[in-house]
């Protein structure tokens, strides 16, 4: 079985964007209310007193959008400062990113994944929500900043969404050639918007995978990442092509993590909805952390049943929180 070392950790559950795939303008979504937020102060006692001591030390920052968080610079500086941290990495729209790169990066932040759903600034607008056309060039200085910065690797995160955006695959591959970027092409599935998912459908690893050979070729890379991508690579490429494939393949055996919630919420699979703890709510109500520790160590001890293990239904309706509320 897989070692369970890497803790997502959502800093908010908000965000700027409404991307049709995720949270779409119009859907309900019951946002925490502030008082119910780990606080900063909580959240550090939780890695370093619990999750660190019961053998977690790969941390990623998610949201919603984690660069929404005021004190995420802190946070940040405050994570990479513990000794027992191997990697610490974040997932972000992007948006807030061009002003604030340089401080996420001398606050000890290496590894960054920024969702870039299409290079042509009417479709991106079109997927984020109208937010408006020049969010595209927003993002796309912010992934230039992170770039210049130094972050390294650099990973582009693209959902497919037939008829919207995958006529730009070969573009979206394209980008590895000249710099280190790493794309991913993630499967479009059925959480966040059921309707978008109905209309649309989906389209698999393997056949985006034809596509870029036929044009570019594509050879599989012997170096996995850290979590459920399969790595290919243009030869020749300066970076990698991802391939997340929840739709099409099941990895819930290889599968390293869980996630904590915005809201303090210790959540052993994507997934399955069973066995979620409210380490908030035992925190506040006095429970010491050696008594919290053994709690995560007995779900840790439980996840391989809790693992999903199959491939992510088809089947609309199935999930009731979206990727931003459980964490993305
Ligand atoms: P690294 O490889 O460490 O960079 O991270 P990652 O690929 O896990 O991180 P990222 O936040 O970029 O995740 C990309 C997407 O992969 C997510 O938004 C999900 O769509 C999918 N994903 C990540 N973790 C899981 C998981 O545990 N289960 C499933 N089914 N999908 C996941
Ligand atoms: N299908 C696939 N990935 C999704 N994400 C959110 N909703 C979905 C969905 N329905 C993922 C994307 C995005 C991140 C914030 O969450 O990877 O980049
Ligand atoms: Fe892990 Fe659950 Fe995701 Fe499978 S669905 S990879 S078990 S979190």
């Amino acid at each position: 079985m897989n070692t369970v070392d890497y803790l997502r950790i959502s800093l908010i559950d908000r965000c700027n964007f409404r991307c049709q795939y995720c949270m779409p303008e119009g859907a309900e979504l019951n946002y925490i209310l502030r008082q119910q937020m780990l606080t900063d102060e909580e959240l550090l006692t939780l890695i370093k007193e619990v999750f660190i001591p019961v053998g977690f030390n790969r941390f990623r920052l998610t949201g919603g959008e984690p660069l929404l968080r005021p004190s995420v610079v802190d946070i940040v500086r405050a994570i990479a400062a513990i000794d027992h941290t191997q990697d610490l990495s974040m997932t972000t729209n992007g948006f807030l990113l061009a002003g604030m790169a340089k401080s996420l990066y001398d606050a000890g932040l290496r590894r960054i994944n920024i969702s870039l759903d299409s290079l042509d600034a009417d479709t991106f607008n079109q997927i984020i929500g109208n937010r408006g056309r020049s969010q595209w060039q927003k993002v796309w200085d912010g992934i230039l900043a992170a770039y210049q910065v130094g972050f390294d690797p650099l990973k582009l995160n693209v959902v497919v969404i037939p008829g919207v955006n995958d006529s730009e695959i070969l573009d979206l591959a394209a980008l590895t050639i000249d710099k280190r970027w790493h794309v991913r092409f993630i499967e479009f599935m059925p959480i966040g918007n059921d309707r978008l998912f109905n209309e649309q459908g989906w389209v698999s690893s393997a056949q985006l995978r034809d596509r870029i050979a036929g044009k570019f070729g594509l050879t599989e890379s012997q170096v996995r990442g850290n979590g459920p991508a399969d790595v290919f690579q243009i030869p020749g490429a300066q970076g990698t092509l991802g391939f997340i494939s929840q739709m099409s393949e099941c990895f819930c055996d290889r599968c390293n993590r869980m996630r904590l919630s915005a809201d303090g919420w210790l959540r052993p699979c994507l997934l399955n909805e069973s066995n979620q703890i409210d380490l908030k709510t035992a925190l506040r109500s006095g429970v010491s952390v050696e008594e919290l520790r053994s709690h995560v160590s007995e779900l840790l001890a439980l996840k391989p049943e809790i693992n999903y293990k199959a491939r992510v239904s088809g089947v609309t309706g199935a999930y009731s929180r979206t990727m931003s509320q459980i964490g993305g």
